[in-house]
């Protein structure tokens, strides 16, 4: 059995805990607190440590460990609460059919790409992706990256083997090493210090482009990236980009301009993670000061993966207690009763804007399994977003051995989730995808009909294959489309229902 101070952990419970009782009767206080916390709904942020758990690395020095944990919980948080409230509020608008929730980025961010460029390309594809849903699809844009903070990876196995050889699998980097020897496998829990280092870096960046004018309309046309130029994608997007400049031009004859308008020279971005490693999430778990909440300040918008959202496990009981809008990842084997139970315990008052429930069933699968759900949570009157993850349900192997995802597989679980929600009278309200800004060769298909042979050429990533710039822009189009369906029909029964 682990030591009692293992599993109740955090100074932050222990603290209470220790008040209520006389001093030098500390071992009786912890068990107490560890007790009722078993035994009752009370929420700590260590409270997931007396759950089952799944996907947890086998850390060789526990001690090490917890000592890593002790400097990231001194370190200073990485996001504000009043930042993950203004993201709730966003999404209550996603929630409500006004807006569209854009989120995406690489599967797992590395310490190897860790570079202003990649930071700077991966933003520039992502604000000409709104950029599109908002003209194409005549909507606003909630922006949310899977960035600054996206390290730990859960497995389908724990092991992987290649030839003879059987090693741990790679968990992302803040575990441990991708790299196939025995010595990189061991996880090391020093990779979390340096994962908060990059992820506070990278948010730096992110921060001045989103605030310091790089992030202005009226840099539309200076988005386009060099290798895209010439690509079938860049005709459409520098049309788009020529209105928004007759736009501004109008605008400003009127005397509306970003100098005097700041908010037409900054856009709002946020941030977010799988909280898969709870230890590193409970050391930046944080409370309020202006609400007496408790915040995660890992990232604005923090999800549960679809193989640990058992709702009586550990990574449920920690996402319940944080106030920060939420994402569950809901695949094929989700039943609505299951669901309905997620919902109880993660959005209680049904607040919304609070939980994005993320589809990822595959394209042959989506029109079967999402339909059942989207009744449940309407019959029971739950405001969610919905939203459609349409990568890790059509995962391939191609012959040449590589993990890929053919585009059009992936177009075509976006159209049933709309067809879907057409059809119950629900919102589609936002996509999950995973992309880059840069110009690799992991999905098959897109407009340059990359092939499985053009696999090898770029296929940079360190776990799922990605969308490259171009895939991704001309994904957004296909849903800016879809969008504007789906907008125009909403629109025509509330004029229907109010004739
Ligand atoms: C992911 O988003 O990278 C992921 C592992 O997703 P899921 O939990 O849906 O499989
Ligand atoms: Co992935």
């Amino acid at each position: 059995m682990k030591p009692l101070r293992e599993h109740t952990g955090a100074a932050a419970s222990l603290g209470c805990i220790r008040r209520a009782f006389p001093a030098g009767d500390e071992p009786r206080a912890a068990y107490w607190g560890f007790l009722e916390a078993v035994m009752s709904d009370r929420w700590t942020p260590d409270s997931w440590r007396a759950k089952p758990i799944q996907q947890v690395p086998d850390y060789p020095d526990a001690e090490a460990l917890a000592s890593v944990e002790r400097q990231l919980a001194s370190f200073p948080p990485l996001v504000f609460a009043g930042e993950a409230r203004r993201l709730k509020r966003e999404l209550a608008k996603v929630a409500n059919g006004e807006a569209f929730l854009l989120q995406g980025g690489d599967c797992a961010e590395s310490f190897a790409e860790h570079s202003a460029d990649n930071i700077r390309d991966f933003f520039r594809v992502f604000l000409q992706m709104a950029v599109v849903l908002t003209y194409a699809g005549a909507s606003p844009v909630v922006k949310v990256g899977r960035i600054a903070g996206q390290f730990a990876k859960p497995r389908s196995a724990p092991m992987e083997k290649v030839g003879d050889v059987e090693l741990p699998s790679y968990r992302g980097d803040i575990v441990n090493d991708i790299e196939f020897t025995a010595a990189s496998r061991i996880p090391d829990p020093r990779r979390q210090l340096e994962a908060y280092r990059q992820s506070a870096a990278t948010l730096n960046l992110l921060r001045a482009f989103a605030n310091g004018g790089y992030a202005s309309l009226g840099n539309a046309h200076q988005w386009m990236l060099g290798f895209i130029k010439d690509s079938p994608q860049s005709g459409r997007y520098q049309a788009l980009a020529d209105r928004i400049t007759e736009a501004l031009d109008f605008m400003r004859a009127i005397g509306i301009d970003p100098e005097t308008h700041p908010e037409m020279r900054s856009t709002e971005f946020f941030t977010s993670h799988e909280a898969l490693l709870l230890g590193f999430e409970q050391a930046l778990t944080r409370v309020d000061s202006t609400s007496g909440d408790w915040y995660a300040t890992s990232g604005h918008m923090i999800w549960v993966g679809d193989r640990t959202r058992q709702f009586d496990h550990a990574h449920i009981e920690y996402c319940r207690g944080v106030k920060n809008p939420l994402g569950l990842k809901c695949g094929p084997s989700l039943k609505p009763d299951d669901l309905l139970r997620l919902i109880d315990a993660l959005n209680p008052d049904n607040e919304p804007g609070r939980l994005t429930l993320i589809g990822r069933f595959g394209a042959d699968k989506v029109a079967g399994s999402l339909p059942a759900l989207v009744r449940a949570v309407k019959r029971e009157g739950r405001s969610v977003v919905w939203s459609s993850d349409p990568m890790h349900g059509n995962t391939i192997k191609a012959a040449s051995g590589y993990k890929t995802r053919p585009f059009d597989q992936i177009l075509s679980e976006v159209k049933d989730f709309f067809a879907v929600h057409a059809a119950e009278g629900t919102y589609a309200g936002g996509v999950h995808l995973e992309m880059t800004g840069k110009n690799v060769t992991e999905c098959t298909g897109g407009a340059r009909a990359i092939s499985d042979a053009d696999l090898k050429d770029r296929y940079h990533t360190y776990c799922d294959p990605r969308l490259n710039a171009e895939q991704a822009i001309e994904m957004a189009f296909l849903v800016a489309e879809l969008l504007k369906q789906e907008r125009a029909g909403r629109v025509r029964s509330v004029t229907e229902a109010a004739e």
